[in-house]
């Protein structure tokens, strides 16, 4: 055995090993790191065997527990819909006239069928169903196609003017292109529409337009111009207007009339959460 060496400067031994007059000194690692070391190799290990580790050539080991972090988010998903479905599945099985005042489910319909609105229908209604001009303000009580619940959610689950079969569907008439009227009647009918609103009008040329009026439009807006909600004609005396406004807007309706489209939502959202959405928007304001 060779003899233990001491370094007479600093008194710790050396190794024996010699450079050009320079010494190695002896100086191990400390036993508290030695040891931490030796603990991370077993527990790393320990880690391989439990938890999922290395790839194989067609998947990957496992571990012991089969723990994958999809698993985990199925579980935590499939306990999501485990807990909604007490909720779910009672408003699959009503109507949305039927809901009462059942506040619990209303409830549950204001904070779901928010969350969808904002998704689905703010882009065109407005945030919080506060319309744009030709789509409609949700949030008050003019409603072009009836305001129930049950109004609603046929409105919503099959648009206005779709591609949908059960669509709603009343188109106004082109009354200049197809030469139903001169320009100078729809003058005057003008004129009788701005006059239900109370706004300012010719009074002579309302009188006239009061008899187009009634031969052409009374159908669809009713007799006083309050709307026919089966045939989608808009409440006209209500100052609350999709394009009309002035009398250019109005004219121009009359002349070459626009016709709004609302896509239906049957097969784009599910039973429910058109419902959850219809009870949201009856909820907005204006629910009747
Ligand atoms: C692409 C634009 C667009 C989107 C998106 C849209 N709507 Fe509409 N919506 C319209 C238009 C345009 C009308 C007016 C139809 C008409 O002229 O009669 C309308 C009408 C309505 C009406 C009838 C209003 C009344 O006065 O009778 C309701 C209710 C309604 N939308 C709800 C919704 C809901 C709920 C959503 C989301 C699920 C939605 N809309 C998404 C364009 C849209
Ligand atoms: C066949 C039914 C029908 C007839 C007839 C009809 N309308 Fe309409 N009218 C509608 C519908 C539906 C709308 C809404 C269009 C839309 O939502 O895009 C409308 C919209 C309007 C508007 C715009 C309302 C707004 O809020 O901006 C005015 C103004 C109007 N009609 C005036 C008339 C006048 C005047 C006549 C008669 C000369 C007439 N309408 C005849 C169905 C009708």
């Amino acid at each position: 055995m060779a003899t233990v060496e001491k370094d007479e400067f600093t008194g710790t031994e050396t190794t024996g090993h010699e450079w050009d007059g320079i010494k190695e000194l002896n100086t191990p690692m400390p036993k508290w790191w030695l040891y931490s070391y030796y603990a991370c190799i077993i527990f790393a290990v320990g880690y391989w065997v439990i938890y999922p580790s290395w790839p194989t050539f067609s998947d990957y080991a496992k571990g012991m527990q089969g723990y994958s972090s999809r698993a985990e988010h199925d579980a935590d998903l499939a306990a999501q819909r485990q807990s909604r479905s007490q909720w779910t599945e009672k408003f699959a099985a009503m109507d949305v006239s039927d809901l009462g005042d059942d506040h619990q489910l209303l409830d549950y319909a204001m904070a779901g069928g928010k969350i969808i609105f904002a998704e689905n229908c703010a882009p065109c209604h407005g945030n919080a169903g506060a319309g744009a001009p030709g789509y409609p303000v949700l949030a008050d009580d003019d409603w072009i196609w009836g305001g129930t619940r049950d109004a609603i959610h046929t409105t919503v689950s099959y648009g206005v003017r779709s591609d949908h079969d059960d669509t709603r569907a009343s188109e106004m008439p082109n009354f200049l292109g197809d030469e139903v009227l001169e320009e100078t009647q729809i003058a005057d009918v003008s004129h009788y529409v701005l006059s239900l609103s109370g706004a300012a009008s010719d009074a002579s040329a309302a009188e006239r337009g009061a008899v187009v009026f009634e031969d052409e439009c009374a159908a669809c807006h009713g007799e006083d111009g309050k709307g026919v909600a089966d045939m989608g004609g808009p409440n006209l005396t209500d100052g609350i207007w999709l394009y009309g406004k002035d009398t250019a807007g109005i004219n121009a309706q009359i002349g070459k009339p626009r016709h709004g489209v609302m896509p239906a939502w049957s097969g784009r959202l599910s039973d429910v959460e058109i419902k959850l959405v219809s009870l949201y928007v009856h909820s907005l304001g204006g629910g009747q």
